[in-house]
């Protein structure tokens, strides 16, 4: 308990989140309501159980499902703020949240409903005493023209993004699929994160750095394979967002206690502690620190030091970023 005061006791920035993979089983059936949708579980516990998933394609296929009572703006607006309060509990002050803008205007929703929404909400969050930023994420299953089309959707609300991602299905849809959609967006002034070495070899970490030139490594377990890779990644200054309770819930990591948070440490990475999906994977960022020190893998010092890594790997201006410290 004292563990868990000290923790919920840190001021932290969660910079991997997917705001649809915090849509808790209980949100989903009140929106399946209200909008008239029928789901294919009998109640919120049938749902819960079939959260049980043997890679990440397996948690993909459910949660782009559970995506589909998200329709109206009052929807992503409910979604949001029910996310940020979950977090403000724990003590974070600031998040960079990810959607999936494909996954909504594919089935008919427009990018101003999604994003009106996400916006209200982050304005709302204020009270809270949390700050949000939204990052446009490119579904890389499908082509760099499907991202292209969206990101020209997003082209009349970039005050609203602070960069754009790269998530779904990694193995098969290497980072350089998007180099010219990212050069775009870095032209748009955005700064741009990627999945990279969750399932994918550490080739596609090396593509995600050579080719797309990003900011931050979403993930990124797998650049510990190549000591060249770790070396050229420290060496840059890059953040790894790391998602503990994800990794073990997808099978990225065989056990919790093999999980290589303090390996990344103790070689000097930036490493930081995030939820990633917490209403798929069973925890909130304490949720997922707690998992670490509770194993004995992580200290009370590591703990200060991933909260402080993420505060230096958020995209925030150095006022914003000195009051967080
Ligand atoms: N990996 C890839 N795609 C995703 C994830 C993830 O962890 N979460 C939501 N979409
Ligand atoms: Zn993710």
């Amino acid at each position: 308990a004292a563990l868990d005061a000290f923790v919920a006791g840190l001021p932290k920035a969660e910079l991997h989140l997917h705001i649809e993979g915090s849509l808790e089983p209980e949100l989903m059936f009140a929106l399946a309501q209200r909008n008239h949708i029928a789901l294919p579980f009998a109640d919120v516990e049938a749902v819960r159980a079939a959260y049980d998933f043997s890679n990440l394609q397996d948690f993909l296929d459910i949660y782009y499902q559970g995506a589909n009572v998200l329709q109206t703006e009052e929807d992503f607006y409910d979604l949001a703020m029910a996310y940020f309060r979950r977090a403000a509990a724990d003590n974070v002050r600031h998040a960079e949240i990810f959607f999936d803008p494909q996954t909504h205007t594919d089935r008919g929703i427009p990018y101003s409903v999604v994003i009106d929404g996400l916006w209200r909400a982050a304005q709302d969050a204020q009270a809270l005493n949390l700050s949000v930023s939204l990052i446009h994420s490119f579904l890389r299953h499908l082509s760099e023209d499907a991202a292209f089309d969206s990101l020209a959707m997003a082209e009349p609300y970039l005050d609203r993004l602070v960069g754009v991602g790269l998530d779904s299905s990694e193995v098969g849809h290497p980072p350089s699929k998007f180099a010219g959609v990212f050069a775009k967006a870095r032209d748009m002034g955005l700064m741009l994160c990627c999945h990279a070495g969750e399932e994918g070899p550490p080739e596609y970490v090396y593509e995600a750095l050579d080719i797309l030139e990003i900011d931050r490594i979403d993930h990124g377990n797998r650049s510990l394979e190549d000591p060249l890779l770790v070396a050229r990644i420290i060496d840059e200054g890059l953040t790894l967002t790391v998602c503990p309770l994800s990794n073990h819930k997808l099978c990225v990591v065989p056990d919790l206690d093999m999980h290589p948070i303090p390996a990344m440490l103790k070689q000097g990475l930036k490493a930081t502690i995030n939820s990633d999906d917490p209403a798929y994977f069973g925890g909130y960022v304490n949720d997922n620190f707690l998992a670490l020190t509770r194993r004995g893998l992580i200290s009370k010092k590591d703990c200060v030091t991933l909260a402080l890594n993420s505060v230096d790997g958020a995209f925030l201006d150095p006022d914003r970023r000195d009051a967080l410290r």
